[in-house]
This record gives structure tokens, sequence and C-alpha cells, in this order.
């Protein structure tokens, strides 16, 4: 597969190890940051989620301090469902039911061998459509309200 995956300060020694340990087999495409200087986050959160928006990477995984701001930032891009995960069950439904295309994680929140399990489920596990395909077109539709 080919995989986008961004950070930013707070996110990246958990992204390093993510490429060296969690990512081998795959295209990556790394947008980036290089080093632990203070950074903007929404910056890495477009930059993936347009590669992933545009065809050019099938998944994204981004990582930050808390997860959060990632996750709300690369859902903003058109065609992107982040979806911030702490657990590998979590992993397992946002990809199961809700066709998540970016990974959030928290730098700050889970160590790297949480990070690792739930990046694995993650790349392993694919949407169940069905019922969950008229919920998506719903989010995409602005919703039925
Ligand atoms: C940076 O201190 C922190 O705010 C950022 O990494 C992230 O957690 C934002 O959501």
């Amino acid at each position: 597969m080919r995989i986008a995956i961004g950070a930013d300060h707070a996110g990246y020694g958990l992204k390093q190890v993510l490429l060296e340990e969690g990512l081998s087999g795959h295209e990556v495409i790394d947008v980036g940051t290089h080093d632990t200087s203070s950074t903007d986050y929404p910056i890495y959160a477009l930059r993936v989620a347009r590669l992933v928006s545009s065809g050019e990477a099938d998944l994204g995984v981004l990582i930050c301090g808390t997860g959060i701001g990632m996750s709300i930032a690369a859902s903003r891009v058109a065609g992107i469902r982040a979806a911030l995960c702490t657990s590998e069950y979590m992993a397992r439904m946002a990809r199961a039911h809700n066709d998540a295309n970016v990974l959030c994680l928290g730098g700050r929140v889970v160590g790297p061998g949480q990070a690792l399990a739930i990046l694995q489920v993650f790349l392993e596990t694919g949407f169940q459509g069905g019922r969950h395909v008229r919920r998506l077109r719903l989010i995409e539709e602005g919703g039925a309200g």
C-alpha cells in the first residue's frame, strides 16, 4: 500500500518508530516534520489529507500530541475520514464501519507498542460496506435532518 505519514514536533518521535517498525513493505511518503522543533500540525494534516484525497496515497497516518488537532484538520479535506484511535478496537471499527482513510494517533497518549498494534490493525482491516455505505453517504450529503 502507499501510505502518507506526517507529524508535528509532538508526534515526530512516534512517527520515526512507525516508519522503522510498522511500515516496512509499504510505499511510504513522509511529509515531515523531520525534527522536534516546534511547528504547526495543520501543515502536515493537510499535506497527508491531500495525498489521500487525490489518490496519490491509499491511506494516511497523522500524529500530534493528542491526535485531536490532526483529526480535525485532516477531516476538513474532501473525501477524508480521519479517525483518532487509542485502541486496536477503535482502529478496527474505524476501518470496518467508518471506512476511515487517515489514522490519527496521539504521541503523548499512546506508547510505541500500542501505536504499532493500532497501526497494524488499521492497515489490515477492510471496510464492511453494507449499511455503513448509507451512513457515509449521509455524511457526504450533509445529513438527512
Ligand atoms: C502541540 O503542543 C499540540 O498542541 C499538538 O501536538 C496537538 O496535540 C494538537 O492537537
